[in-house]
């Protein structure tokens, strides 16, 4: 029998209209709203298209949401400017740079001069430290904190199990790592990480209950790679070449969709699986600092 698809189109409406709902509370109870600041530095095409996806996700659930575009060729110090205009805004909650940024700018520095408690992103070095110490109390990363939503609600809770993490960014594998090795719910896993210099990738693969492959190379992971009745989290998009097509090119993750459906017993689906998670749980995250800032 193929394997129950994940849906997280589905999932992300379901919290989407939660937030909207806390967001209309909130707005009840103070008079007041959380604040979203997107600042998108250059013109690439898929970042402009993602930043747009954030602000209106974030007006549809009752957020206020301000995108600032710059030019491409702004000096970083202009930008460190502006982020900490935000970080003294008291309407902004929460703070996004999109990456990657102009060559000329730092990112490492940009990242460190937003304010922690309005690290939406999750990428700050004191959020990061947090989050790998244990702290429960701390903003995370997006799409890992939604691979988490995804496993959790469809019964698919990490604990105990041996999760795998195929890939070592800090955006995704690193902290996917520290959420699965939390203690409480949403954690307590077993957690391997490997990564492209990982030798025999399928020796390590196939020990996984939960194998989370995030390494934006197609067909990384293939059906004998994976254990019978395994979770797989696909959190890879790449495009790939398809001339029949109206765009010219097809969304594939980076495992080999219909070979592994065979074998897994829950799949996630590229699109339509971890991506639209990652700009819930930004709105979600936004929300979380707007209620901290209250306290
Ligand atoms: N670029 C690709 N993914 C992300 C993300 O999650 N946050 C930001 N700020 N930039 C990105």
């Amino acid at each position: 029998m193929p394997a129950q698809l994940i849906s997280g189109r589905e999932i992300a409406a379901t919290i989407r209209s939660d937030l909207a709902e806390r967001v209309a509370r909130l707005k009840a109870d103070t008079g007041r709203v959380p604040g979203l600041a997107t600042v998108l530095v250059g013109e690439d095409p898929a970042s402009q298209s993602y930043v747009r996806m954030k602000n209106s996700a974030a007006k549809e659930a009752g957020i206020h949401s301000e995108q600032i575009t710059l030019p491409a060729d702004t000096p970083e110090a202009e930008l460190l400017g502006l982020v900490a205009g935000l970080n003294a805004n008291p309407d902004i909650h929460g703070i996004l740079v999109q990456l990657p940024l102009p060559g000329q700018i730092d990112e490492q520095k940009v990242l460190e001069a937003i304010d922690p408690a309005k690290d939406v992103d999750g990428f700050h070095p004191v959020n990061v430290g947090k989050l790998s110490t244990g702290a429960t109390d701390v903003l995370a990363p997006c799409t890992p904190w939604g691979v988490i939503q995804m496993l959790l609600r469809t019964g698919n809770s990490p604990r105990g199990k041996h999760c795998v993490v195929v890939g070592r960014s800090n955006i995704v594998g690193r902290p996917m790592a520290s959420l699965l090795l939390r203690r409480g719910e949403g954690g307590d896993a077993t957690v391997t990480v490997a990564h492209s210099r990982t030798p025999d990738l399928g020796a390590i693969t196939r020990q996984a209950d939960i194998l989370i492959v995030a390494v934006g190379r197609p067909d990384t992971v293939t059906a004998d790679m994976v254990r019978p009745g395994a979770v797989v989290i696909d959190v890879g998009v790449n495009r790939v070449d398809a001339p029949d097509t109206d765009r010219g090119y097809r969304l594939v993750g980076d495992v080999d969709f219909d070979g592994v459906r065979e074998v897994a017993s829950w799949i996630t689906p590229v699109p339509g699986g971890v991506g639209p998670m990652t700009i819930t749980m930004l709105l979600s995250n936004t929300v979380d600092a707007f209620e901290r800032s209250l306290e």
